[in-house]
């Protein structure tokens, strides 16, 4: 049987009734647009935008996140129509496996995978260096062996994500309460950077606004992009490029408005409200990025900028401390939803891909009690708690950044493709212009992609490497289209679903 075997839409949504399998309807479109938000402020624009302003971009990384920005919201209008289309919690592995056949939803499963897990983890070491930075304000010095960059095992970032994982096991509900709370403060004190910031801008600082470009040793080696690699131009920062290495970076900051679409099968109205949630929890966060990072490089000249907490230490640089201290505590608060938000998304991929039985069908029963997939989101914490205790994850975020780009790829290519297989398919969201927003939201993250580092195309690969392994020695045999007889499995069938 071929490994580009579809499977239908009508049967990825029969599977969503399946008792032993099925999540609890309980969010409404405000719900999701929070889970959204939850997810994507984080570490992209606490952290990541000191590094980026002052080794690639100088103030023009404002530019870097409207950059980044439209490349998202090409890629988010194609996911809205996925999402309204077939509202099943694997997001792009299920829009994949509908469109372009197993192997192709195998390949994309496994980059979420990577997408979430690592995100995760990147974002719990963030977490924990935010929360060292307080308690070092407060007088207090954890050990370095068990806190910081630098430590042997990484204990707060580990026990974060524990403590996150029994959020999640505990319900859908629980952890939307949760998130909305968390969210609240965190927006709260985005505002209050751009607020009170404005106050300290001095427009010395923005000029000039894109600096010239020039050689650095950030950009060398296998540090330097793949474009400038593949044609022999010699990397550089800042300029017109280095706006664009930024923005390839900063995409970090949107990731998450995908994650949304995860939660297709805990939606009560999925086909009207993931759009809503996906787009408007995008296009919220757009705005909310291109004023801070305005504010935060008109603060300080943007070499001065601080790589662990560049919109703290840019108050402390004008002494306001007060603000500074805020700014952390909000940080630390939102990072813990990023965190959550991310293991959320990634156990109802697994979810997704155990119950077609690419992964072992036991681990996709649902908590009678909670109703959560709480077997894959036990194991998923555990792996994630210790990958962020362990592994120095400074550098891990642009793989992140290729494993989500990827995935846009794959779903604006695969509207595309099901406009044409399935036209009959009620579609309450349509992204507008098709073919032209996915080829364009195809171009627009294929070159953000070459502007990535060569060393995260090499790790990517190693890992898309792994996947096949797995899947040609596991997933292909024991899918459920190979035995369609046990487990109520099902036939395979074309695109038109027969
Ligand atoms: N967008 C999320 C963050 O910036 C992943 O932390």
């Amino acid at each position: 049987m071929s490994v580009f075997r579809v499977k239908s839409v009508e049967q990825s949504v029969r599977d969503t009734e399946e008792p032993e399998h099925r999540l609890r309807r309980e969010l409404s479109a405000l719900d999701l647009t929070v889970f959204g938000i939850g997810v994507i402020v984080g570490t992209g624009i606490f952290v990541l935008t000191g590094r980026v302003a002052r080794d690639l971009a100088g103030p023009a990384v404002a530019l870097s996140f409207v950059a980044a920005g439209i490349v998202c919201a090409l890629a988010a209008l194609c996911y809205a129509e996925f999402a309204s289309t077939v509202p099943v919690a694997g997001s792009a592995y299920t829009f994949a496996f509908a469109t372009l056949g197993e192997f192709p939803a195998w390949i994309i499963g496994w980059d979420l995978m990577l997408e979430m897990m690592l995100g995760a983890a990147v974002v719990a070491v963030g977490w924990s260096g935010y929360l060292n930075s307080l308690l070092s304000t407060m007088g207090i010095k954890l050990p370095a062996a068990i806190a910081g960059e630098g430590s042997v095992f990484n204990l707060p970032a580990a026990l974060v994500v524990l403590a996150l994982t029994a959020v999640l096991v505990a319900g859908i509900k629980l952890s939307s309460r949760f998130n909305l709370i968390i969210v609240t403060i965190k927006v709260a004190v985005v505002l209050l950077v751009i607020a009170a910031g404005l106050f300290f801008i001095s427009p010395d600082n923005y000029t000039p606004f894109i600096p010239p470009a020039k050689q650095t040793p950030a950009v060398a080696g296998l540090s330097a992009p793949l474009i400038q690699v593949l044609f022999g131009v010699s990397p550089v920062a800042y300029g017109v490029l280095g706006i664009f290495s930024a923005a390839a970076i900063v995409f970090f900051a949107y990731i998450g408005f995908d994650v949304v679409a995860t939660a297709a099968e805990e939606t009560r109205n999925p086909q009207r409200d993931l759009p809503i949630g996906i787009i408007a929890s995008l296009a919220i966060c757009t705005v909310l990025y291109v004023a801070v990072s305005l504010v935060v490089v008109g603060m300080q000249p943007y070499s001065q900028l601080s790589e662990a907490a560049p919109l703290a230490d840019a108050f402390k640089a004008v002494g306001q401390n007060w603000a500074a201290t805020l700014i952390s505590i909000g940080a630390l608060a939102g990072l813990t939803t990023v965190v959550m938000i991310l293991m959320l998304g990634m156990s109802r991929v697994v979810f997704a891909m155990s119950r077609d039985s690419l992964l072992p069908r036991w681990l996709s029963i649902v908590h009678p009690k909670f109703g959560t997939p709480y077997r894959i989101t036990i194991l998923m914490g555990l792996v994630v708690a210790l990958l962020a205790g362990l592994v120095p994850l400074s550098t891990i975020a642009e793989l992140v950044n290729i494993g989500t780009l990827f995935a846009f790829v794959i779903v604006s290519i695969a509207v595309v493709i099901l406009r044409r297989t399935r036209p009959d398919l009620p579609r309450s969201f349509r992204t507008p212009l098709v073919p032209l927003i996915p080829i364009l939201s195809v171009l627009a993250c294929l070159y953000l992609m070459l502007n990535l580092p060569v060393e995260t195309w090499l790790r990517f690969v190693i890992w898309m490497i792994i996947g096949v392994v797995v899947y040609a020695t596991y997933g292909y045999s024991h899918s459920r289209l190979t035995h369609p007889a046990m487990d109520g499995g099902w036939e395979a069938g074309s695109a038109r679903g027969v």
